[in-house]
């Protein structure tokens, strides 16, 4: 229940419009009206209701226990943000779950939950500019989302626990946050779990202890991550610690039941670690290494930062698949879902290139056959332009994956091999731990090569419809 407020009553059930109005005559009484609620979403071209307006948030500080017998998370969620405007309330994303208390700064603040929306009315006007703390206290059951595409995300309970996997809108189902991937923050997060049981996140395992049957973790994730990005993976894992060459850590966490069947792929992440920095530039962030559930707790693996997720043991083309997001999708990361083809392309590309490298494929013949025949193994892969998929439904379709890559490979050969390969790695250099979007890089390879003419390129491969009429 939402607390008591001071001046005027609300009963949770008041539409917000009416708890708006509320707000703004509450301000009126102590100091005036300067401030507007930060807008219900961002408008995304294919999420619109995911993040909020008014607020940038620059770190959460997750405080969490999960009880796999009775499936139930408990929270505090502590965010840190800085006001984008003059702000009389504003949105948090959370899906499911029963808020107890919300608090701004010293105060309660009043709430309101409407769908995704939880709408706080903090105690006073926040100005623009200011810096302050929301902490969200809530429990429950955590929901598991259905993707418009049909995959499940969110919370996914498995055989001897749980794991979050939020691309693209499953992390408001187990905290509250601005979920948009244009808004990045540091995490903390701090999880208490039975003893038997291990509890594996993004970032650092800082501390450790356990106490009364029960293990509470602390992981550190200090470099920003999109909240897509977040993980939290309870179970039985094995657990196993090494570092690369250059001194980075290596964390893996593996299911016994895939243990045998993961040992020998697992073993190459300093390989593909080294390949990659290589090819792709300084890793972005202060610890490599995987989860690997087992089969059928998921679907799909997932490019979780720092350590991503498989379900089961992957094959080497997947992991290079999945590292390689840690530069394009991690680091760089698509400002609008629109722009996921930025992660899925160059996430493509990287397998095309690993071959090439190590006695497979070349990439143009990757590229040659998927232009002759491509649809016999991809049927839908001249459905739609990678820079402008058809629908929610599609944002995981070949078009961005494949045809995505097909772009890439475009430019490569317009550009030389030489300057494509600067590309691979100055490109994320430049955006490094933050976001962009296509006309951020269209842009970025055009500077690249200013006598050059890239039009035909983002006409026909990037934004054109159907199949183009020449490889
Ligand atoms: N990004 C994942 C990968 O390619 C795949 C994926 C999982 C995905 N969930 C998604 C893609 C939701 C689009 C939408 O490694
Ligand atoms: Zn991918």
């Amino acid at each position: 229940m939402s607390r008591p407020a001071p001046l005027i009553p609300v009963s949770l059930r008041v539409p917000a419009a009416l708890l708006l109005a509320g707000a703004l005559a509450l301000t009126a009484c102590d100091g005036g009206v300067h401030g507007t609620p930060g807008a219900r979403g961002l408008r995304d071209p294919y999420f619109p209701k995911m993040g909020n307006g008014g607020y940038d948030v620059t770190h959460y500080d997750l405080d969490l226990a999960y009880d796999p017998d009775a499936g139930k998370l408990s929270g505090t969620a502590t965010l840190t943000a800085r006001a984008t405007q003059d702000l009389t309330a504003f949105d948090l994303d959370l899906d499911g779950l029963d808020v107890e208390k919300v608090t701004v700064g010293a105060h309660p603040a009043r709430w309101n939950r409407a769908g995704q929306e939880l709408t706080v009315r903090p105690h006073d006007d926040l100005d623009e500019g200011r810096v302050f703390r929301v902490t969200v206290v809530y429990s429950g059951t955590p929901k598991t989302i259905t993707d418009p595409d049909g995959s499940q995300e969110g919370w996914l309970p498995t055989e001897d626990g749980a794991v979050a996997l939020g691309e693209p809108t499953g992390s408001m189902a187990w905290f509250p946050g601005n979920h948009h991937p244009s808004d990045k923050a540091s995490y903390d997060l701090t999880v208490t779990v039975p003893e038997s049981l291990q509890a594996v996140s993004n970032g650092e395992l800082t501390a450790s202890r356990t106490g009364g049957g029960r293990t509470t973790s602390h992981w550190h994730t200090a470099e920003p991550m999109a909240s897509y990005l977040a993980t939290l993976a309870i179970g039985h894992y094995d657990i196993h610690r090494t570092t690369t060459a250059d001194g980075l850590p290596v964390y893996t966490a593996v299911d016994p039941a895939e243990a045998d069947a993961s040992r020998k792929v697992l073993a190459r992440i300093p390989a593909v670690m080294a390949w990659s920095e290589d090819t792709f530039g300084p890793y972005p962030f202060s610890s490599t290494g995987a989860i690997v559930d087992r089969e059928g707790d998921a679907e799909y693996a997932l490019e979780t930062q720092n350590r991503p997720f498989f379900p089961g043991a992957p094959d080497t083309e997947t992991l290079v698949h999945e590292l390689a997001h840690q530069w394009y999708g991690d680091s760089v990361t698509p400002r609008t879902w629109r722009d996921m083809w930025l992660n899925e392309g160059f996430a493509t590309y990287a397998e095309w290139l690993w071959a090439e490298d190590h006695g497979g494929d070349s990439a143009q013949k990757t590229f040659d056959d998927l232009y002759s025949h491509g649809e016999d193994d991809y049927e839908d892969l001249w459905d739609f332009p990678p820079g402008k998929p058809s629908g929610a439904a599609h944002l995981s379709d070949s078009p961005v994956y494949q045809r995505g890559a097909m772009v890439l490979h475009k430019i490569r050969q317009q550009l030389g091999d030489t300057a494509f390969r600067a590309l691979l790695r100055d490109w994320p250099t430049t955006h490094r731990h933050g976001t962009a979007d296509t006309e951020d890089f269209t842009s970025y390879v055009e500077d690249l090569a200013p006598d050059e003419d890239f039009g035909p390129i983002w006409e026909e491969w990037l934004y054109g419809e159907g199949k183009p009429d020449q490889p």
